[in-house]
Order: C-alpha cells, then sequence, then structure tokens
C-alpha cells in the first residue's frame, strides 16, 4: 500500500512549486483526474473489507480534500501573478478614438411636438389628450356634424366593428374630439380613460395627438399627427385668433412678420371657418416661408360653433371660443426640408438618422425673436 503521508507530501509540494497554469492541470489530472493516483485508491475502497474501509476511507478522503485544497490555492496564486503581469505590462491609450456606437435620436415629429408645445406654452396654453379610439359622439356628433354628414361615412375613416348595441368605434379622424372632453369635464361613452384634466371655462389648451385616416400618398399616411388648440373665454374674437396662429408661425419658423391670410372655409364645428395660408417662396425648385408671393395651407381655424358650446353645456350668450388645428407632421415637413410624409414613419434608420435630433438639444421657442 502507497504511503499516505509521502503521496500527500509529493502531491502538495507538485502543487505550491506548479510553475503555470497547464504544469498545475496537469498535475491535477494525475492526481485526481479518472486514472490518477488519489482517484486509484478511493477505487481500491470497493476492494476493502468494511473495517479496512471503516479506517482508510477517512484518509484518502481526506488526503483528496487536501489536494484539491492545495491545487485550488495554487490556482488562486497563479491567477494573481498572471493579472499582476498584466498590470504591470498592459497601457490604456486614452488617446485612441472610441469604437463608434449607434445613438438614437429624437424623431422630427417628436422634436416639432416640443417645439410647439414650447411656444404655446409660452404664450399660456396648457396640453390636454384624449384617447385614439374614439367613439362617433366625440369625434362627430358633439362637434356639430349632421347626421347624414359625409365625413360620418367617409371611406377613409377606420371604423372598429359594430358592438352588440350597434355603436360603433372608430380611430379618431383628427384631434378636435378633444375640444368636447376639455369643455364636457366628463368621459361620457369614452373607451379609454379621459386624459384631458377637468376644466371650467376660461379653457386655453393645445392638444397634440396620433389622429387616422384610411390615406396614403406623398403627402397624407393611414396615422399622422395634429396639434389643436381651444380657447374659450368671455369675449373672445377672431382679431386674437388671427395674433395666436400669426405669433406661432413666426416664433416656429423662426422668422419675424411671415405674411399670413386667413381664407373663408368651412367646418362644422367653427363659423366663421377659415384656413390659414403663410407666405411662401417656391421658385428656384426650393421651398423658402416668410418670403415671396405664394401661399401655403398650414392650418384650420374659427370661431367655436355655438351648437358646439351648447353640446359642451356652455352658454354661448356668455362664452366665446376659437379653435384652430395644424398638420404637425407636415409643419415639420416645411420645417426641416422633409419631401416625403411616408418616409416620416418607414423607421429606416438612416432617415432617422439623417433627420432626427439630438435629444439633448432643447427646443429654443424663442430664438431669434426678443
Ligand atoms: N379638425 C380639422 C381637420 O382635421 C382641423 C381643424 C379645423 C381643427 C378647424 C379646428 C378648427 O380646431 O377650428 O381637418
Amino acid at each position: 500500500m502507497t504511503d499516505l503521508s509521502q503521496l500527500e507530501a509529493e502531491l502538495t509540494a507538485a502543487a505550491a512549486a506548479a510553475g503555470d497554469l497547464a504544469a498545475l492541470e496537469a498535475l491535477r489530472v494525475a492526481a485526481l483526474g479518472k486514472q490518477g493516483s488519489v482517484s486509484g485508491l478511493l477505487k481500491s475502497l470497493g476492494a476493502m473489507s468494511p473495517d479496512e474501509r471503516r479506517e482508510m476511507g477517512p484518509r484518502i478522503n481526506g488526503l483528496r480534500d487536501r489536494v484539491q485544497t492545495a491545487i485550488t490555492e495554487r490556482k488562486t496564486a497563479l491567477d494573481a501573478e498572471a493579472l499582476g503581469a498584466r498590470l504591470a505590462s498592459e497601457r490604456v491609450d486614452l488617446s485612441l478614438p472610441p469604437s463608434p456606437r449607434r445613438k438614437g435620436s429624437v424623431h422630427p415629429t417628436m422634436q416639432v411636438m416640443d417645439e410647439m408645445v414650447a411656444i404655446f406654452a409660452e404664450m399660456g396654453f396648457a396640453v390636454a389628450e384624449g384617447p385614439d379610439i374614439e367613439d362617433d359622439f366625440h369625434n362627430f356628433t358633439a362637434l356639430n356634424f349632421p347626421p347624414k354628414h359625409p365625413a360620418r361615412e367617409m371611406h377613409d375613416t377606420f371604423f372598429f366593428n359594430p358592438r352588440p348595441d350597434g355603436e360603433r368605434r372608430l380611430l379618431r379622424t383628427h384631434t378636435s374630439p378633444v375640444q368636447i372632453r376639455t369643455m364636457r369635464q366628463d368621459n361620457a361613452g369614452a373607451p379609454a380613460p379621459q386624459f384631458t384634466p377637468p376644466q371650467d371655462p376660461p379653457i386655453r389648451v393645445i392638444i397634440p395627438g396620433r389622429t387616422y385616416r384610411c390615406d396614403s400618398d406623398q403627402t397624407h399616411t393611414p396615422m399622422f399627427h395634429q396639434m389643436e388648440g381651444l380657447v374659450i373665454d368671455r369675449g373672445v374674437h377672431m382679431g386674437q385668433l388671427k395674433w395666436t396662429l400669426e405669433t406661432f408661425i413666426s416664433r416656429f419658423f423662426e422668422t419675424e412678420g411671415v405674411g399670413a391670410r386667413f381664407r373663408p372655409h368651412h367646418f362644422p364645428f367653427t363659423e366663421p371657418s377659415a384656413e390659414m395660408d403663410i407666405q411662401c417662396d417656391r421658385s428656384g425648385g426650393e421651398l423658402k416661408i416668410g418670403q415671396g408671393t405664394d401661399w401655403l395651407e398650414v392650418a384650420g381655424c374659427g370661431m367655436v360653433h355655438p351648437n358646439v358650446l351648447r353640446n359642451c353645456g356652455l352658454d354661448p350668450e356668455e362664452w366665446q371660443g376659437f379653435a384652430f388645428g395644424f398638420g404637425v407632421d407636415r409643419l415639420g415637413m416645411l420645417k426641416y426640408g422633409i419631401p416625403d410624409l411616408r418616409d416620416m414613419f418607414a423607421s429606416d434608420v438612416r432617415w432617422l438618422s439623417h433627420y432626427g435630433f439630438s435629444p439633448f438639444a432643447a427646443p429654443n421657442p424663442a430664438s431669434g425673436l426678443s
């Protein structure tokens, strides 16, 4: 029988003397591997008598544990030596340029929304929001669309399948229903939680949000964004509407005195109604805002129709209001020279990194204006 103490002394000395990890691993295999010397001793226990086994079992197992410990300790020491050597020999070169990382960017639509909100906030407007899934009442009826109005049957409105009670929900075709939600201060029949904080007049809100119409070409996408405005107070008149929109346009395009004209138009929810055009120059194939003799439509607007006020429990003899609606993506296309609206929602990272904005560039609503 091998002398156990001698074997242990040899193996632990060899472990302590192992010069590198490879030598240590060779030692481990020779002692503890399948064919190893210590493993052989463990196997020999099977052939012993119970008495012998009772005596030798603990001795051989103790040997195995101490050899294992010696190997582990040496491995820890060798690892630390190797790390120390690397730390001593390697240098971090701080002058090397970092490897490029793909950065995210702010989508132009979100940038434009932030700019618009910042400008209107300075004028005293609060932000209100409502659900994308609307009912007929908020999207049409309360906004004074007559029952047979073509917009109701518009082939470009996305309707959901009728519910058992016959009601047809829809994806809102404009942000105007949030006017109703704001003025009514209720959530009657709303399919989603009301986002708009309840308010008594006077009301001064802007309403940014997604809107939907079944339409797709260079200037139309099935989903797009609008920013609605609503002011309700006593003695409100169209001159204030005109000032508000003209001031906004000058700040947004960072150009003082952009010419504007208000063309008579029709919307069921305003009377009188107008479309706002702004001055532009299209000569030379480039669009310049605030110069030249051409016009570009940017918003619908008007004085809130008395029926809309009544539908919201407000007395038109006491309260008046004006409202307006901008196409957000459209304003972004104009300001940042984006030729095709559809690209805005195609999620092409090359397009996004070209037209996107740094999240750290805060919108500056008053830049260039005193
Ligand atoms: N809701 C209209 C649309 O989507 C835009 C609009 C026009 C909104 C006139 C208004 C407004 O608030 O007064 O075409």
